[in-house]
């Protein structure tokens, strides 16, 4: 074992010389107090360490000792309902936000060693299993059933002992004749955070995640798998949708990484997350999510590392099989982290300072999302779907982190400050966001949810483009100049923004929207629409038109709860009632 000594101390990053015999990336015990590093680089016999606790107090010529290992998380029962800080530790009590989270240089395992889970077999004694292959399970929450995997690496071969009942993590629970040698595996996996974990295929994404959030679902969908960026800038409300999906999108597993946020908004999502119920089990929400927790008062360099801890417990769920959605709040903070640490290394720096590897990292990182033909016999399916939220400074998107992540994800959800000025929430853009996804998953949709979808999603999105052009023309030669085709264009956008695009997240039924529920909105806003267009064409008169009392029910609608979805039938009803008829 490689033993050190201190140098240079410089915030989070620690030089010490001595470290011949050391790898890149390998964990490092560093000083007296044993604190947490990662050697990140080095240079003959002299490391480059990023540490993961406060360094204040350590000095030069205090030892430093690699343990020969890369930063690794540990997989298996008790990651659901758990919270984390950036390097897998247990947050089990929520300090007041100046304290400490845990006393420093403390080794506390991510899993708890001592539970003893119920193992139920899958595979009998002469089976023969390979990595991947599914050995049993255990109930890990309400909810989650943990699917307990040959772990990669293992050589294939025939199970020569099977142990069901109550087990740690450390416990035996099968053996395996790997080619004369005797493999023996526990409940329990280390993967290093840095390294994506392995599948057999991946392959294209296929079907939405449904998130319950109109402007979403219906305009800017992200497939099961697929990849999305949220950039807005201060108070926009990234925090808000970015805690919508992870409520409402219907994926079986959640993984939210609160990075390098304000302490009291990630306190926030610690005290609302266990209060939050599931909608689909009516079980706690926490019984299918794992928290990451790094908030700007925690050190910089584990924020760094939060995003991968993250990722990789992701993927490990990916791995059983489940649909997995992940939200990293705000991997701005991320970068910031990785910016401050390259200054210290004193590298060249790119733009903005951020380091010229700052697209690749955030490449990596979006990369390991996908939809996957899981390592295993079953070939089942896992996907992990990725959405970062992005804070550019004063809401400038040619800044490198937007850019850099807008050149990797395939959905852009960009949140407008003047929209969440005038209260229009979610204040996603609609005019400039777009989703890569959409012709794709367009069919997909048209087959589950109706039809003419697609074509009432192109109609709803044209008419919305037309206003843009129309208000340009109101506000150089005034509403006169209109003709009434473009008067009902004008209106017909307005019911599109406030009674379909305009959605709160604080109200008990508005705050989730089925896709069916989606499409019966917008097929009566467009309906009243062709049928006013219909009558004016005809010659009747505009501003009854614009009275009909319908539109009062259809601003309405969006808080129809799902089991009343035929009222929307009875509003059809009266748009042809209520529209005025010319020369009958
Ligand atoms: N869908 C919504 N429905 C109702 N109100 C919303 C919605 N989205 C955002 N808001 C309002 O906007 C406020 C700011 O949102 P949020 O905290 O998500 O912004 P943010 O972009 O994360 O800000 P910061 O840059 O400070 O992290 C919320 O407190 C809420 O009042
Ligand atoms: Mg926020």
């Amino acid at each position: 074992m490689t033993e050190g000594r201190i140098v240079k101390i410089s915030g989070p990053l620690v030089i010490a010389e001595g470290m011949a015999g050391s790898k890149m990336y390998d964990v490092v015990r560093v000083g007296q107090k044993r604190l947490i590093g990662e050697i990140i680089e080095l240079r003959g016999d002299r490391a480059s360490i990023q540490v993961y606790e406060e360094t204040s107090g350590l000095g030069p010529g205090e030892p430093v000792v690699s343990t020969g290992w890369p930063l690794s998380v540990e997989l298996g029962p008790g990651l659901v309902t758990s919270i984390f800080d950036g390097i897998q530790r247990p947050l089990n009590v929520l300090k007041d936000e100046s304290g400490d989270f845990i006393a420093r240089g403390i080794d506390v395992p991510g899993l708890d060693h001592s539970k003893k889970w119920d193992f139920v077999p899958r595979v009998k004694v002469g089976d023969s299993v390979a990595p991947g292959d599914i050995l049993g399970t255990v109930r890990e929450s309400e909810i989650i059933e943990h699917r307990v995997m040959v772990p990669p690496g293992v050589a294939p071969g025939a199970v020569l002992e099977i142990k069901a009942g109550p087990a740690t993590v450390d416990d035996v629970i099968a053996t395996i004749d790997a080619g004369g040698a005797k493999a023996t595996v526990t409940m329990l996996q280390r993967w290093p955070v840095r390294r994506g974990r392995p599948y057999r295929e991946k392959l294209s994404p296929e079907a939405p995640m449904i998130t319950g959030q109109r402007v979403v679902d219906t305009f800017f969908p992200i497939a099961k798998g697929g990849t999305a960026c949220v950039p807005g800038p201060f108070g926009s409300g990234k925090t808000v949708i970015q805690h919508q999906l992870a409520k409402w999108s219907d994926a079986e597993i959640i993984v939210f990484i609160g990075c390098g946020e304000r302490g009291n908004e990630m306190t926030d999502v610690l005290l609302e997350f266990p209060e939050l119920t599931d909608p689909t089990t009516g079980k706690p929400l926490m019984e299918r999510t794992v928290l990451v927790a790094n908030t700007s008062n925690m050190p910089v360099a584990a924020r760094e590392a939060s995003i991968y801890t993250g990722i990789t417990l992701a993927e490990y769920y990916r791995d059983m099989g489940y649909t997995v959605a992940l939200m990293a709040d705000s991997t701005s903070r991320w970068a910031e982290a990785l910016r401050e640490i390259s200054g210290r290394l004193e590298e060249m720096p790119g733009e903005e300072g951020y380091p010229a590897y700052l697209g690749s990292r955030a490449a990596e990182f979006y990369e390991r999302a996908g939809r996957v033909v899981c390592l295993g016999s079953d070939g089942r399916e896992g996907a992990l779907s990725a959405i970062g939220a992005v804070s550019p400074p004063g809401g400038d998107l040619s800044e490198p982190v937007t850019q850099a992540t807008l050149r990797i994800v395939k959905v852009f959800w960009g949140l407008d400050d003047r929209l969440a000025a005038r209260k229009h929430f979610p204040a996603i853009n609609w005019l400039t966001s777009y989703s890569l996804y959409a012709e794709r998953l367009g069919d997909y949709l048209a087959e589950q949810v109706g039809r003419d979808f697609a074509e009432l999603r192109e109609s709803a999105m044209s008419i919305l483009q037309q206003e843009a052009e129309l208000q340009e023309i109101v506000r150089l030669v005034g509403i006169d100049a209109l003709s009434a085709r473009q008067r009902l264009v004008l209106e017909t956008a307005k019911s599109l923004r406030e009674d379909f695009l305009y959605q709160s997240a604080f109200h008990e039924v508005d705050s989730y929207c089925s896709m069916k529920k989606q499409y019966r909105l917008l097929r009566v806003i467009l309906m009243l629409h062709q049928a006013a267009l219909r009558a004016v064409e005809a010659g009747a008169p505009l501003q009854p038109i614009l009275d009909m009392p319908v539109k009062q029910a259809i601003a309405r609608a969006r808080f129809i709860p799902e089991d009343r979805l035929d009222d929307f039938g009875d509003i059809e009803a009266r748009v042809k009632a209520e529209m005025p008829k010319v020369g009958g």
